[in-house]
């Protein structure tokens, strides 16, 4: 598919704010001018004030303790406060909303009935979870794997660790064992949690038989905790397995919530970087669900009553952040869906949406582009007539893209809210706030409140204020949901983050402020590739390469790639003696399928007789990238390269595909 002809419309380039929207939206223009003054100017009287929106057992007196100096970085927000998560995302809305749906369970399956589970029953749920946990040994403070698919238990699994007060590491269904064994360990986990066999797009993925080969890999002490999804047969041991469906039926249906602290953590997300292999993300509580919660109700407009989607996987951190923990602290209607967007057709996501006349609909511009290509029938079928706020995430949307979703999904009416992030940023941190900003299509806009986002010269560090202006994103403050700590290892956390450049927090994203002051991201500056929206970092995916016994080396960069955005492009070179082949191509792409998980499978494979090398031995990946993009003709200075003839030789490969 090529993207220019899916595009029959013109994209505008700048989309006013509908004054009928801004009527009634939480933030109009004004209000967001007047509420981000004060969030910057005065951070400690704003958030004293907005983080009241949750229940605490013990007010905070303190709000904002944080630090972005080198080798003292330590951040604390609402550091004397007690809560409990779990609490503030059920119990206290029991009385008000005991009986409104919590969360609708739209199965992979159509014919399969949805579920519609009510705050009452989220309660009774997650307490039975919390005590089979606390029946298999799981205390405050102790670590729990969860690799579920998207079923409710995932959700009640996340709660109950929170209701605990153990801290959850959501492992994505489609890693491998090695993937989850890596995960296991790099926590100690006391339990992991799965399914039998997990439905996806009409085909099953055996998550407790990858389980199994993870388990092989731990401790022996790791107890595994199984759900029933499918009923399908799996191998049992016994004194390690333990049956979820049979224990929550004898379970207490109470079970009191554990007074935490603020900043103790609430969960831990791996997440892949420039270097070395993924690290675990640390989020705590009290800072990390004031922001959830607040950007849910802000960035999507969120109303009593409306019913919310958000398409991404608890896996990920848009799942942890606006499947269930934003949405639930507000005491929302959340939709899981268990399933991929083009089963049983393309038609699936519409088909959703009417059927459970979702209000906010929040994707990824990967899915966008990869339905777009379907054709408008798909859509057209559907009453989208329920549908206010769309929202993007997970990577730059294209204006064709952004045009199709807002006239053909949006019926020109409904604003999208194009919402830039991080799994280190717990939350949004720039978008249009859609009763507030105009729209720009590929912008993310604006800051939300408590962002202070700044853009640097990338030689000097300095901080440019130019406008309209480019560089590297950072952000000059704290905000109550950034990460707190790369788990195990608060250095590299610091070295990451926090020592490029001083004194700020480096996204890793470059970007681009225009003449009116709002914010473009142009993408990655470091070795991280984004590939449907998934974080991937080309390190990884070289050190599952160089694992195979056939190959000598590899480098990895990213590549445009119609759909995924980018895709991943290998260099490899091969042992002395071994012969190039299709054959070995394909079995070095299920050999990385296998070491990391599908969403790393190589795209192409170029056979690289030498890699393109400056005389230390560094790999120029520069010129690799301007050799997948076929762009031969701007190499750039290739004049510290140890042999200038390995690149020849790269590009003729190139052009024969070879
Ligand atoms: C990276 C973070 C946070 C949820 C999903 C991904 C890219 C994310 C946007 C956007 C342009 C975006 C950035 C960022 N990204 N949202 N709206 N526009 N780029 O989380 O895996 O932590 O990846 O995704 O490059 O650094 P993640």
């Amino acid at each position: 598919m090529s993207l220019d002809h899916a595009n029959e419309t013109q994209t505008p380039s700048v989309v006013p704010v509908s004054e009928e929207f801004a009527k009634t939206a939480h933030i109009d223009a004004e209000k967001y001018a007047a509420l981000y003054d004060a969030s910057i100017n005065d951070p400690e009287g704003f958030w004293a004030e907005h983080g009241k929106r949750l229940d605490w057992m013990k007010p905070y007196t303190q709000v904002k303790n944080t630090s972005f100096e080198p080798g003292k970085v330590d951040i604390k927000w609402f550091e004397d406060g007690t809560l409990n998560v779990a609490a503030n995302c059920i119990d206290r809305h029991l009385e008000t909303r005991g009986d409104q749906t919590a969360i609708i369970f739209e199965p992979d399956n159509p014919d399969e009935a949805a579920q519609h589970i009510t705050y009452k029953q989220l309660h009774t749920s997650v307490c039975r979870m919390a005590n089979v946990l606390e029946e298999l040994g799981v205390r405050k403070g102790d670590r729990v794997v969860i690799y579920l698919p998207m079923i409710p238990e995932a959700a009640y699994a996340m709660l109950a660790c929170a209701r605990i007060g153990a801290i959850h590491s959501i492992v994505f269904a489609g890693f491998s064992p090695d993937a989850l064994a890596a995960r296991v360990n790099g926590c100690d986990a006391k339990v992991l949690i799965t399914a039998d066999t997990a439905p996806r797009g009409g085909r099953k993925t055996p998550l407790k038989s990858n389980a199994d080969a993870a388990l092989l890999h731990t401790k022996d002490t790791v107890k595994c905790l199984v759900v029933k999804r499918t009923g399908d047969q799996t191998t049992w041991i016994d004194g390690r397995d333990y049956d979820y469906n049979e224990m929550a039926l004898e379970a207490n249906d109470y079970c009191r919530p554990v007074e935490m602290n603020a900043e103790d953590p609430l969960f831990i997300l791996y997440t892949s970087g420039s270097t070395g292999q993924p690290k675990g993300v640390v989020h705590t509580s009290g800072g990390y669900l004031v922001y959830a919660s607040m950007t849910h109700e802000y960035v999507f407009d969120y109303h009593e009553g409306d019913i919310f989607w958000c398409t991404a996987d608890v896996g990920w951190v848009t799942g942890h952040s606006y499947i269930v923990y934003g949405p639930l602290a507000n005491g929302a209607t959340t939709l899981m869906f268990e399933g991929v967007p083009t089963y049983p057709d393309a038609g699936r996501f519409w088909a959703v949406c009417e059927k459970h006349k979702v209000n906010q609909f929040y994707t990824a511009p990967t899915a966008i582009r990869a339905l777009m290509g379907q054709g408008n029938e798909f859509v057209e079928k559907y009453d989208l007539s329920d549908l206010k706020v769309l929202g993007t995430v997970g990577e730059p949307i294209n204006p064709e893209a952004w045009n199709w979703y807002n006239e053909q999904v949006g019926k020109g009416k409904c604003p999208i809210v194009d919402t830039w992030w991080q799994t280190e940023t717990g939350g949004h941190m720039m978008t249009p706030l859609p009763g507030a900003h105009a729209l720009k299509p590929g912008s993310a806009m604006k800051p939300f409140f408590g962002v202070k986002p700044v853009v640097l010269d990338p030689q000097s560090g300095e901080e440019i204020h130019d406008i309209p202006t480019e560089g590297v994103l950072c952000i000059a403050d704290s905000w109550p949901s950034q990460m707190r700590t790369v788990w195990g290892d608060h250095e590299r956390f610091e070295k990451t983050y926090f020592s490029d450049y001083k004194g700020y927090y480096f996204a890793g994203d470059g970007c681009r402020r225009d003449e009116d002051g709002d914010y473009w991201i142009t993408g990655r500056v470091d070795d991280v590739i984004n590939v449907s929206g998934h974080r991937m970092g080309t390190a990884e995916v070289e050190s599952a390469l160089v694992a195979h016994a056939k190959v000598a080396e590899a480098a990895v960069v990213g590549y445009p790639h119609d759909i995924k955005g980018q895709g991943i492009y290998c260099y490899v070179t091969l042992m002395n003696g071994e012969e190039p082949s299709d054959e070995l191509r394909q079995e070095l792409r299920t050999w990385v399928r296998t070491e990391i998980g599908p969403i790393a499978a190589p795209d192409l494979i170029q056979w690289a007789p030498g890699l393109p090398k400056t005389r230390s031995g560094k790999i120029m990946r520069r010129i690799l990238r301007k050799i997948a993009e076929d762009d031969f003709g701007a190499l750039g200075d290739t004049s510290t390269l140890a042999d200038p003839s390995v690149v020849d030789e790269l590009i003729e490969n190139r052009m024969n595909r070879a």
